[in-house]
């Protein structure tokens, strides 16, 4: 049986991992449920069809987050189709591992492309679109203040330049009562993740990696109605994750 909804969420990068299970989750919070994806629609597809399955709407967008006019477009559509955007997701974002010295400047420039601009874009596009008293969260990563191994110098960067953008956004936007937070995972068991699992399981104290689903039970406490004092924060979920 469908029961109201309790308002609408966009997840970029929703097709697969944490995206994925972040949409799931929200979807039964009761929330109607836009993704965005860019190279996966059978994953993007099959999100949807849960969230459906769920009793919610779904939507779901290619856009690739390197593209501005694509992730503003993506939230003029959720709105088209939804008529209001109460919780945005900026998930998204690429894992690319090696040392300086042979880095290149293309894997730097999609880095920065995609986890540090696609998510300032993100967050702008749907501040601009979200009602008063909205949910902003940013998927950053414990990488930002553990840097676990070395090859990880630019996407570290890059996470630790998404907790500094979030204290400063949550500013501009207190005003209007919308908080900005980010979730920073240690390793979780994504594709992103496969080939680097023997490296950063002994660095886990509790052993094992995180289940997509536990940093989406972070979400959504963040986007809950008891976390409205939460704004700025960089909220780490590591299983206590050493050097
Ligand atoms: N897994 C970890 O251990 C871990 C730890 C800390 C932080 N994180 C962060 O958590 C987030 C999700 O990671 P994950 O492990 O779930 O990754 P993943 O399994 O590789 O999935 C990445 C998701 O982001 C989407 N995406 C990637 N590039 C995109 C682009 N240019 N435009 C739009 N969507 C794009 C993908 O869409 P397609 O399916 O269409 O390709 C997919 O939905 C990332 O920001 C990552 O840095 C992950």
């Amino acid at each position: 049986m469908t029961t109201h909804s309790k308002g609408t969420a966009l997840v970029f990068g929703g097709s697969r991992g944490i995206g994925a299970a972040i949409a799931r989750r929200l979807a039964r919070e009761g929330y109607d449920v836009a993704l965005t994806y860019v190279s996966r629609p059978d994953d993007a597809a099959t999100v949807a069809a849960a969230i459906e399955a769920a009793g919610r709407r779904a939507l779901a967008v290619r856009a690739d987050s390197a593209d501005a006019a694509a992730l503003q477009d993506a939230v003029a559509q959720v709105v088209g189709q939804f008529g209001q955007l109460d919780l945005a997701v900026i998930n998204a974002g690429v894992l690319r591992l090696g040392p300086l010295d042979t880095f290149s400047l293309a894997d730097l420039d999609q880095t920065l492309a995609v986890n540090v601009r696609g998510v300032f874009v993100a967050l702008q596009a749907a501040a601009a679109r979200m009602k008063d008293g909205g949910r902003l969260v940013t998927i950053g990563s414990n990488t930002a203040i553990r840097t676990g191994s070395p090859g990880s110098s630019a996407y570290a960067m890059s996470k630790a330049a998404v907790a500094a953008l979030v204290k400063g956004t949550a500013l501009d936007l207190a005003p209007r009562r919308i908080t900005v937070n980010n979730v920073q995972p240690g390793p979780t068991e994504t594709d992103m993740t496969s080939a680097l699992r023997e490296h950063v399981v002994p660095r886990v104290p509790l052993g094992r990696l995180a289940e997509p689903e536990e940093i989406a039970g972070l979400v959504a406490y963040l986007a809950s109605a008891e976390a409205g004092f939460v704004t700025g924060a960089s909220l780490t979920i590591d299983g206590g994750f050493v050097l």
